[in-house]
């Protein structure tokens, strides 16, 4: 493995491997017997707002031994216009690796390509492949390792989002069954659906159906990073996805809420929801740490 780029372009066995070495890493944090980041230098190229992402992944790179460098697109010369590959080549000359977070997940291929460097997509409009793997870790510390197998997994709101789009192709490639559900000009489109391809991605406009019988239910929030404009009108139509109580009563028993975060408290999730499920979401979060050390491990230790 070269690169995460995507949660579509990894295998099943990729991800399994991921989540195992995610597991071992958080049980030896402090006292790695390996540092494989050591002397190397990893850039954090970050065009949108992030407080999660961004410390996990310094904290990650520093305990493996790397040194992160945190560069705002802001102050480089790629915000004023110096064109991406450009901007890879010459990284590519000085550092070990890199952690883009941008709009088009084009920009996160061709930096891949043009600096020949071990790249991560830390969220592109398209996916977000580190929160994933951070969810399904939480989902197997939580319920035995390969739990999500047998389990029915939803997704509730602003479905066809970076988020919803990483989930699904994390159904198609570990076989658990996903239900999407939001108001039916968000579900995903017939394309993105056909070119997942699996009979285990369910896509429902009711609320009720939803939740009915689910082990885990996700939700992030209705209006993504760069989606700014589109509050107003969007909010209304995704209120009857709000996760909340009342819905949740139709769930499995047993079953755990997962929020990405940052969370809309009123909006996506109640605050009573959110606080309930606190212990998890927040385990979450953490994880995120755990899951990403694998990725660098595995990264730095490829070839
Ligand atoms: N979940 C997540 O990616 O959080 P940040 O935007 O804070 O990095
Ligand atoms: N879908 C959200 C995820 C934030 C971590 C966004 O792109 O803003």
């Amino acid at each position: 493995m070269k690169n995460l780029l995507s949660i579509e372009e990894l295998t099943g066995g990729q991800m399994k491997e991921l989540l195992a070495l995610g597991h071992q890493l958080k049980a030896e944090r402090g006292h790695h017997a390996k540092l494989p980041l050591a002397g190397q230098t990893w850039a954090l190229i970050f065009s949108k707002s992030s407080t999660r992402t961004r410390v996990s992944f310094e904290v990650g790179i520093s305990e493996l031994g790397g040194r992160p460098m945190f560069l705002s697109t802001r102050d480089i010369q790629l915000g004023r216009g110096e064109p991406v590959k450009d901007t890879a080549r010459v990284l590519g000359r000085m550092i070990h690796g890199m952690v883009i977070r941008t709009y088009a997940q084009q920009e996160v291929v061709d930096m891949a390509r043009y600096s020949n460097l071990p790249t991560i997509n830390a969220l592109t409009d398209q996916e977000h492949p580190c929160q994933i793997l951070a969810d399904l870790l939480t989902i197997e510390e939580k319920y035995g390792t390969g739990a999500w197998k047998d389990m029915k997994i939803s997704f509730m709101g602003d479905v066809d989002n970076n988020m919803g789009r990483s989930w699904m192709w994390a159904a198609k490639h570990l076989g658990f069954t996903l239900v999407l559900c939001g108001p039916e000009h968000a579900l995903p489109s017939a394309s993105t659906l056909a070119a997942i391809d699996s009979p285990n991605v369910i896509c429902t406009t009711d609320p009720e159906e939803g939740v009915r019988g689910c082990h885990i239910i996700n939700t992030d929030t209705w209006i993504s990073m760069g989606q700014e404009a589109e509050k107003g009108t969007k909010e209304k139509a995704f209120f009857p996805y709000q996760v909340n109580a009342k819905l949740l009563q139709l769930a499995a028993p047993g079953h755990s809420v997962l929020h990405c975060l940052p969370a809309y408290r009123g909006y996506e999730i109640t605050d009573e929801v959110l606080e309930h499920h606190a212990d998890t979401i927040f385990t979450e979060a953490e994880n995120r740490l755990h899951a990403q050390k694998a990725v660098l491990y595995t990264l730095a230790t490829a070839n």
